[in-house]
Order: C-alpha cells, then structure tokens, then sequence
C-alpha cells in the first residue's frame, strides 16, 4: 500500500523520461542491503510469509514458496540477497553473456501503466560472466534456490553460440543452483532461432552434457538441472519440437514464457520494438503453460511466468500446470508487498 501511494508515484515521476532510471535507483538500494545483514534481517521479518503449505521441493532442491522472481531483474546478481529477503522462494538472475555488454541504446523500457504493462528491448546489458563470478564470491549466497540465466553475447556469431553459453556456464556454476537457457529474448538478434529443432538440441545437447562433466569433476552426485526458457509467439508445432528436444536431452524443466512480439491488449498505440510484458501476456501465457503440461504429460516441471498480478493469476497460472511461478512486471508496479499477498492468497486457497 505505502509503495502504491508514495514510492512508486515518486519513483515514476523521477524516471517518467526513461523508466530505467527507477530501475538502477532500486538495484542500488538492494545491492547496498546486500551488504548490511542485520538490514537483511530486518527486511526479511518484514517481508517473509512462510508456511508449510507453499513449500515445493523440484530439480531436487528446495523452494520456500513457489513464487520467484523472473530473469532480466537483477542482471548481474548484485542484489540477490536482498531480493531473498523481500520473500521470493526463488531467484533467477541474469540473463549473463560471456563478454559485458552495454546492452541496446537507451531508452529501451516503456511504461504503458494504464495497461500495467512494458515494452523492453535493453538486450542483455550485463558485466560478463567473469567479472559476476567475482562479484559473487564477494557476496552471501542467499538460502533459496538461484538460478543463472545464460544468454548468446551480442557480438558472438551464431554458429559459436554454444562456447558462449558454455563460458557462461562454467563461471557461474560455482554460484547456481539451476541454470536456464535462455532461447527466447526477442532483443538480441537470432536469438530466438535458437529455439528452433537442430539447434536447440546442439545447445541443450553440449550445455547438459557439461553440467555432467562438472558435476563430476567438482564430486557432486547429480548434475545441476538446466531448464529452457521459450518464447510465448511459438505455434504449438515449434513447442511440440522444443518439448522433443528437452525430454532426449534430459532438460529439467521449461519456464513459460518470456516477452511476446504481440501488442494485443495495449489499449495506446506503439511503434517501440522490443517484448510486451504485464497484464497483456498473461492469457497467452497461461495458454502456452497450458499446453505444456498437456503435451508433456508429467514428464516435466513447468515454470509459469507471464502477467501475474492478482492472487487468481497466479492460481490461474498453477491451475494450467505449472509447478512454480515468476513475476517481473507486476514487482514494478505493486512493489515487493505483492510476493506476500500471493503467498498469503496460496496459503489459504
Ligand atoms: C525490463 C525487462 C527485462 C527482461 N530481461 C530478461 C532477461 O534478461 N532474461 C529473461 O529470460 N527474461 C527477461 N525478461 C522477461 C521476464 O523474465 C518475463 O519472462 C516476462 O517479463 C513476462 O513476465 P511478467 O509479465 O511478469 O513481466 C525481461 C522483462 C522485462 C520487463
């Protein structure tokens, strides 16, 4: 409520020429915090909610409550810790390339709040994965699951895609307790041709067969699970061919869905590129985790992600088939006390 009528109409009038702005003011906090654990104390007790009833246990670890935070929030996981403590059962980070990369040309994030929604194309600005590997051996590791979201550099050709994402890979493994590769990104070109049959097995193929590779070399017994993240503008053929691929390659699980490529439900018209999120992708969204969990018959957990505001959202969302769900947008315009509200709502349900 006090985010609602005093934070967030300060922190958009600060930002109302480029909303990034908002965003860089909000990761400074949480990276400070991140530092300060008697403040992590303090914001935890006053953001937790923890019942027996949310927890979920999946690519064996241990979820606190099934709602997380999605990728492309915390690029460079410099705020984790205190992300933890504002509730989420889970974090993916990310999404990381090998080489640090500015990103695309601001602005690249729209507000359209009248449809609580955004338009992004930031194009994975990040540090690298070597220089986040070093800051996280710096920082607590939080006690929920993390998971790193592995993306293609901009400036890597696509036939060398796969070295990318295993450079990314090995830096981050020491930090992840899951890895999700991310094929669906509209803002880095040919990207999303990634999600197409051949070359989504190469990657899948060489990306699982090296978390075997490290699992063993670092003396662990099961490998750490990698999951694909899809795109939500795939016909139900592509998804046939990405759930083949997932279930030979022995993928873990599949996160539904990133930004889509559509304007349905934008009531202003817009001539920005880039990936809708928010209140307009949530129908399609749960249309595609529906699909999911009917083709895939149980053979593997389902991620849902994609405009969930309300407590029925989310229920919508897990009713479809997911196991776990993911906000992004809705943490922007209803503030950290809505992973509370929707835990709370999942409790009593
Ligand atoms: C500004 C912004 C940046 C994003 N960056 C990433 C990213 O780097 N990697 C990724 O997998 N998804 C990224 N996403 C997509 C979200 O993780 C999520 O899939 C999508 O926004 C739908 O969920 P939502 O409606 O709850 O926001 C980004 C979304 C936004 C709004």
């Amino acid at each position: 409520m006090l985010f609602k009528t005093l934070v967030r109409p300060v922190v958009f009038r600060l930002s109302a020429n480029d909303p990034e702005i908002a965003h860089h003011l909000i990761m400074q906090q949480l990276a400070v915090a991140s530092h300060l654990p008697l403040l992590l104390k303090i914001i935890e007790a006053a953001n937790g909610y923890a019942s027996p009833r949310l927890e979920r246990n999946l690519f064996g670890l241990h979820f606190p409550n099934p709602i997380g935070l999605a990728g492309g929030f915390d690029k460079n996981g410099h705020g984790l810790p205190a992300l933890a403590a504002l509730g989420f059962g889970f974090i993916e980070a990310g999404t990381v390339t090998r080489y640090a990369q500015p990103g695309n040309p601001r602005p690249r994030i729209f507000r359209f709040s009248e449809n609580e929604a955004l338009i992004n194309r930031m194009g994975f600005p990040n540090t690298g994965a070597a220089a986040i590997a070093e800051h996280l051996a710096r920082q607590p590791k939080p006690a929920i699951p993390i998971g790193w979201s592995l993306g293609k550099s901009k400036v890597t050709p696509q036939e060398e895609a796969v070295a990318d994402y295993l450079y990314s890979l090995h830096k981050l493994d020491p930090f992840a307790d899951f890895f999700t590769v991310n094929v669906s990104s509209p803002n880095t070109p040919g990207l999303r041709q990634l999600q197409e049959k051949e070359p989504l097995d190469q990657l899948l193929h060489a990306i699982v067969d090296e978390t075997a590779l490290l699992a063993q070399q670092t003396g662990r017994t099961t490998p750490k699970a990698v999951l694909v993240k899809i795109a939500p503008d795939l016909t139900e053929e592509q998804i046939d061919d990405v759930i083949d691929v997932c279930l030979q390659r022995n993928v873990q699980g599949i996160i539904a869905t990133n930004t889509t490529l559509s304007r349905t439900g934008l009531t202003r018209q817009s001539a920005e590129t880039g990936g809708l999120s928010g209140r307009p992708l949530h129908t399609r969204a749960v249309e595609v985790v529906s699909y999911l969990y009917k083709r895939l018959e149980q053979k593997l957990p389902i991620i849902g992600v994609g405009g969930i505001f309300e407590p029925d959202d989310a229920k919508r969302m897990l009713d479809a088939g997911a196991s776990l769900i993911q906000i992004y947008t809705s943490f922007i315009y209803e503030g950290p006390g809505i992973i509370k509200t929707l835990n709370k709502s999942l409790d009593h349900d």
